[in-house]
Formats: structure tokens, C-alpha cells, sequence
């Protein structure tokens, strides 16, 4: 059985917590594609050129304990824009959204590059505020010393990159299904995404 589910958003939106529910809900396989970008952003903040460490990626690398801050959100999003960058991740990401028994992506173009044929996407998003008051607690529950401020001018400089860039930039797919986060709760946020992909599998 091949049924993927493409997850697209702006940053801090909830897309990781949307699709490790609604990849546990229906016991599909989960790939947070920005982990991919951040552990190249990751290398070129080492003094790696970003191609090679983009061709170079093991999966090791995704378990960096360091991709998750903000410098490295920032390195992702810049090395994002790079067409060769992305054109050396596509072929692992097709693969995992077309593997047997079901497949979770999120990310910025799952569902209009990616995988333009996944049986239900999903555009989930919430005002930049909200977002990054979301992301600002994620950090401070981590560990990491940051400002509110500081965090909410990175959400939106990477929207604005992520939305402009000319190689596949940051947009709804045509036939995707709007979830807006701002006032739902986390379970209301993951109710409506598996109310979403149920009238798809129903169809
Ligand atoms: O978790 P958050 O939404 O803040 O970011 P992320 O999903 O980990 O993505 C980090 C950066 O990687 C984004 O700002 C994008 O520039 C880039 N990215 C992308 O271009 N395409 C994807 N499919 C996923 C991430």
C-alpha cells in the first residue's frame, strides 16, 4: 500500500507535531525533511561547502543535537535557496514518500515538488506571533538562552526566504487542505489534520 501524506508550512507552524500524530494515528513512516536541510546548514556553520555536505549527508548527521537552534534554522533556510542543494536531497525524499506501507513528509515543498501525486496534503500555518511564541518555549524548555524577539524576526526572515526563493519556494499545493493553528489547540490542530486526510483516503 502506497498512500503519502504531504505536510507544508511555514517555520514553527506545527508541522512536526501534526505529523508524528498523524504518523502514529495511522501507522505510517514519519520524515522530517527540514532535519535534511539543517544538518547541511549545520555543516556549512563548520566550514563545509554546502553541495558537498548535501551529497555527503549520513544519517547520522540528523541526530546533531545542535540542528534545532536557530543559528542552524537560519544556515537551513540559506542553503535551501541553492537548486543543487535541493536537486542531491530529492531522490531520498521521493523514495521515503513512495515506500510501502504509508509515508508522513513535512517540510516547504513536499506537496508541490517533492511529491506533487501524495494522496492528501496539508498547508498548516498560524500567525507569525503565534509561531514564534510556540518555537521561543520549545527553546527555552530545551535549554536555550533566547529572546522572544530574537526568535520571531528568525521566523520571519526564513518565511520571507523560504516564500521568494525561485527553486521551489514556500506555497500551498493547489489541492491542498488549509489548516490554521493560531486558536486550535495541539489535539484540535491534529484532530482537524486526520478529519483532512480521512475524507482523502475516503474519496
Ligand atoms: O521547524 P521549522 O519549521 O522551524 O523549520 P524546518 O522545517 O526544520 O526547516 C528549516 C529550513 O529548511 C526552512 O526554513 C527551509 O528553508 C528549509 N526547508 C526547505 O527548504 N524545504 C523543506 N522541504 C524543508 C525545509
Amino acid at each position: 500500500m502506497r498512500f503519502t501524506i504531504a505536510i507544508d508550512g511555514p517555520a514553527a507552524a506545527g508541522k512536526g507535531t501534526i505529523s508524528k500524530a498523524v504518523a502514529a494515528h495511522y501507522g505510517f513512516a514519519h520524515l522530517d525533511t527540514g532535519l535534511l536541510y539543517r544538518a547541511v546548514g549545520r555543516k556549512v556553520l563548520d566550514g563545509v561547502e554546502a553541495l558537498a555536505a548535501a551529497e555527503a549527508l549520513t544519517p547520522e548527521d540528523l541526530s546533531d543535537p545542535t540542528l534545532r537552534t536557530p543559528d542552524v534554522a537560519q544556515a537551513a533556510s540559506k542553503v535551501a535557496a541553492i537548486p543543487e542543494v535541493r536537486a542531491a536531497l530529492t531522490d531520498f525524499q521521493r523514495a521515503f514518500a513512495r515506500r510501502s506501507g504509508g509515508a508522513v513528509l513535512d517540510g516547504r515543498d513536499i506537496g508541490t515538488v517533492i511529491c506533487p501525486e501524495a494522496e492528501a496534503k496539508l498547508f498548516v500555518t498560524a500567525s507569525a506571533e503565534v509561531r514564534a511564541e510556540r518555537r521561543f518555549r520549545e527553546l527555552v524548555t530545551g535549554g536555550h538562552d533566547t529572546r522572544f524577539d530574537d526568535v520571531l524576526r528568525d521566523v520571519k526572515e526564513r518565511d520571507e526566504r523560504d516564500m521568494n526563493r525561485a527553486d521551489a519556494p514556500l506555497k500551498p499545493a493547489v489541492d491542498s487542505v488549509l489548516i490554521d493553528t493560531s486558536a486550535l489547540s495541539i489535539e484540535d490542530a491534529i484532530a482537524a489534520a486526520i478529519a483532512a486526510i480521512d475524507a482523502r483516503k475516503n474519496a
